[in-house]
């Protein structure tokens, strides 16, 4: 077996456990906010942590209604500049606990009076110092290079808060569930595996979602690009209408995941419009409907609350990215020139 498969078959327990452990943390932290009153977040973070980030703001702007920023952290660590940060939640998320430029964010979040946070699956690790609450991934050790289980942990943490705050109990009993559909999902392997050697020799494809789903296009084409080497393009559904539409011709591999919710009929929408393009569709979805325009359907047997769909349907993505990898010749488990930890300015 591979460290890779191995870490996404690991994901049912671990975010079974993250939200159990950290139920009584987020609780504080939701007192705390109301205490002070806070009433903007900033989260900073980078690589599949930033895009865990694009979820977090998604899901606390619609259910929590507060503003969510995404960090540039070159700002402070290029710039130098300084912001006021005052009545602001500032949220740092590395697995690794080590990111030089998210811990120089929440370091200057600090200095100017914001209430910091961080969700880490290192105990200890620098980033809890300069945070006021940790909020920890239980993930266990994540050795493949490509996070998997520290992606859909964190999300779950983020969905714990937006839930707590909002007083959303849909959502929070919603997360009691997930493990369960996730350990489904986890069954489509094999087909996922068949599936993907149609790929194995695509150089270029575009990776599409919309609404609380952006942040699965973009984690599912950065697992492809870093384990498979191809140009994974993600968009916004919204987005590739704007223009970069054009680049589809016949043939052109796109990826769409598109499950059941506030965000579905757009995903339809442009899937009509793929197809009268003639380009080769993979869809993700738990809608039969949308499916049968794929040339590749990948059925999601369970059906999840939109809000929480992220957490499950960037699975199918890290399969596909692990087994098309490994169609292609590469190893998955060792990308060429990365390592697990990169520390960037
Ligand atoms: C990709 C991946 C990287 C990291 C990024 C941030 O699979 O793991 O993109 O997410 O280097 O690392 P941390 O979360 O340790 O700050």
């Amino acid at each position: 077996m591979a460290i890779m498969i191995d870490e996404i078959n690991e994901q049912p327990h671990a975010v079974a456990v993250a939200v159990d452990s950290e139920h009584a943390n987020v609780v504080s932290l939701v007192k705390e906010l109301r205490k002070r009153q806070i009433r903007h977040v900033v989260i900073a973070a980078r690589g599949t942590s930033d895009n865990a980030a694009v979820y977090g703001k998604y899901l606390m702007e619609i259910v929590a209604g507060v503003p969510v920023a995404l960090a540039a952290p070159s700002v402070f660590t290029l710039y130098e500049a300084s912001i006021n940060f005052a009545d602001s939640l500032v949220i740092g998320v590395s697995q690794s606990g080590q990111a030089t430029d998210v811990l120089q964010t929440l370091e200057a979040a600090r200095s100017t009076g914001a209430l910091t946070a961080c969700i880490t699956n290192v105990a200890g690790s620098p980033i809890t110092e300069l945070s006021d609450f940790t909020f920890l991934c239980h993930a266990g050790e994540e050795r493949a290079v490509a996070a998997t289980k520290t992606y859909t942990t964190s999300l779950a943490l983020f969905a714990l808060i937006a839930g707590v705050w909002a007083d959303h109990q849909g959502l929070i009993d919603g997360l009691k569930q997930l493990p369960e559909q996730i350990q489904q999902t986890l069954l489509l392997e094999d087909e996922i595996s068949r599936a993907s050697e149609r790929y194995r020799y695509i150089q270029e494809c575009a990776v599409l979602a919309r609404g609380i789903n952006q942040c699965t296009a973009l984690e599912a084409a950065l697992k492809m690009s870093e384990t498979s080497y191809l140009v994974a393009k993600p968009y916004s559904g919204a987005d590739f209408l704007h223009g970069p539409i054009a680049i589809v011709s016949e043939g052109f591999p796109c990826f769409l995941f598109a499950p059941t919710g506030r965000a579905y009929p757009s995903m339809v929408d442009l899937a009509m419009k793929l197809r009268s393009r003639n380009a080769e569709m993979v869809i993700v979805s738990n809608n039969c409907e949308i499916l049968g325009l794929a040339a590749k359907p990948i059925k999601m047997s369970v059906d999840i609350n939109e809000y929480l769909s992220p957490i499950a349907y960037i699975v199918p993505g890290q399969i596909w990215a692990f087994h098309l990898s490994r169609n292609r010749g590469y190893d998955p488990d060792k990308p060429r020139g990365l390592s697990k930890v990169t520390l960037t300015r």
